[in-house]
């Protein structure tokens, strides 16, 4: 076991208060900030956090990297992306800037399903090569753990490459980023199918079945909503899911109020994803349960669509993270860390929550319980940033302050 330490960082964002409290009803004091702060740590785990002036004498033989003048957070977590696929929707872009709807393109055989076309034309070593050029910017951002879902194939086929090309992915950034493998088959339905149960029954669920052996899919998702996935295909997928014990989460609530949130911690999900038109009842269930909010408001900017609920999600006690759902249709944005200064001061998302949201709370969307604190105990996943005070990170919307 050997021992690396980092002494005079000028501050340490350990959140430790916001840990205690499982990230919900976080007050500025959970950020659990030190001051010219000092860690000890090996491979797997984090064995001191404190003051510089308080490392204890059993570590002064340690040869300490001086780090002053930066900052180190809890490594950054993109909770939900759709990070492989082909092409582009540019036009798309312009058509609704020009008053043309998300869905009204999605209507004509646009939106997703182009994208899959795209996606179906690419090779498998084409999407694998496009895919790690796009991880290693989002790395470039701070992001040390990410999830990435499967869905632009939407063919037996294809939807299995891509899940083989995420596991790919997760050996090739083994050791520098961590990846969440999600299969989302249930992403669109293609025209060649009657219905969306004739896809499930064709493609969705046999594929789940051959791939959950292989033990390579983290969890399942499903775009649950109108015209897309309903209440019954959610709720077949999520039971087989489940024999085959594979954890769940939805797009839940994207443009309508249904009830998505509430379905979601019905069946103990992960998380439950969008939550543009979730109301009420849906708040209420999310905070008496486990399963994470997880807002991504670049799909909200992006479309131009009214913001989830923040403040009241929080102030009931929900569990929020944020993430970019980088995708190439709703979301062509991928930097989690700006999104989210961005948006806090209009959807009154106070520092803690803000830090919690895109390390703690994301990291247990992801089931990676082991980090998003810098506490003893946890795995060392963090980020350095290039500033002597945790404040000018998120104020510093343009300027891009990692190092390492
Ligand atoms: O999360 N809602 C479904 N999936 C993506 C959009 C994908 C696309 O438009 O290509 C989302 O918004
Ligand atoms: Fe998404």
């Amino acid at each position: 076991m050997s021992l690396t330490g980092f002494k005079n960082i000028s501050q340490i964002l350990t959140l430790e208060g916001a840990l205690r409290k499982d990230g919900r009803h976080l007050k500025p004091v959970d950020l659990g900030l030190i001051d010219d702060g000092a860690i000890v740590f090996d491979q797997d785990k984090i064995h001191w956090v404190g003051r510089n002036q308080d490392i204890p004498d059993q570590y002064r033989d340690i040869s300490f990297v001086d780090r002053k003048g930066f900052c180190l957070t809890p490594g950054l977590v993109d909770a939900h992306t759709h990070l492989v696929f082909a092409g582009d929707r540019a036009h798309e872009y312009a058509e609704r800037l020009n008053g043309v709807t998300y869905q009204e393109i999605a209507a004509r055989g646009g939106g997703i399903l182009y994208t899959v076309k795209c996606t179906n034309e690419a090779s498998r070593a084409d999407l694998f090569k496009e895919a790690i050029n796009r991880i290693e910017r989002i790395y470039s951002y701070g992001v040390k753990a990410i999830e990435i879902k499967s869905g632009y194939g939407l063919n037996f086929e294809k939807e299995k490459e891509l899940s083989l090309i995420i596991q790919d992915l997760k050996k090739h950034f083994a050791g520098k980023m961590r990846i969440h493998n999600t299969y989302m088959a249930a992403h669109d339905i293609p025209n060649t199918f009657k219905s969306s149960k004739d896809y499930l029954d064709l493609v969705v669920l046999p594929l789940l079945e051959e791939l959950a052996p292989l033990k390579i899919i983290d969890s399942v998702d499903i775009f649950f909503e109108q015209k897309y996935f309903d209440h019954l295909d959610t709720e077949r997928l999520f039971l087989c899911a489940k024999k085959l014990n594979i954890p769940t989460r939805l797009h839940a609530d994207e443009f309508n109020d249904n009830k998505g949130a509430v379905l979601g911690v019905k069946h103990g999900s992960l998380s439950v994803d969008h939550l543009l038109a979730t109301t009420e009842d849906g708040f209420q269930a999310l905070a008496n349960s486990k399963t994470i909010a997880t807002i991504l408001p670049g799909t909200g900017l992006f479309l131009g669509k009214k913001q989830a609920k923040a403040k009241i999600m929080l102030e009931a006690g929900v569990k929020l993270a944020i993430a970019s759902d980088y995708n190439p249709g709703s979301c062509h944005f991928d930097n989690v860390l700006k999104l989210a200064s961005m948006v806090a001061p209009n959807l009154q998302i106070n520092q803690a929550a803000l830090w919690s949201a895109i390390t703690l709370n994301a990291a247990h969307a992801l089931g990676f319980n082991d980090q998003g604190a810098i506490v003893q105990g946890l795995k060392p996943i963090f980020t350095f940033f290039k500033s002597d005070s945790i404040d000018k990170i998120t104020y510093n919307w343009s300027e891009n302050l990692f190092e390492f």
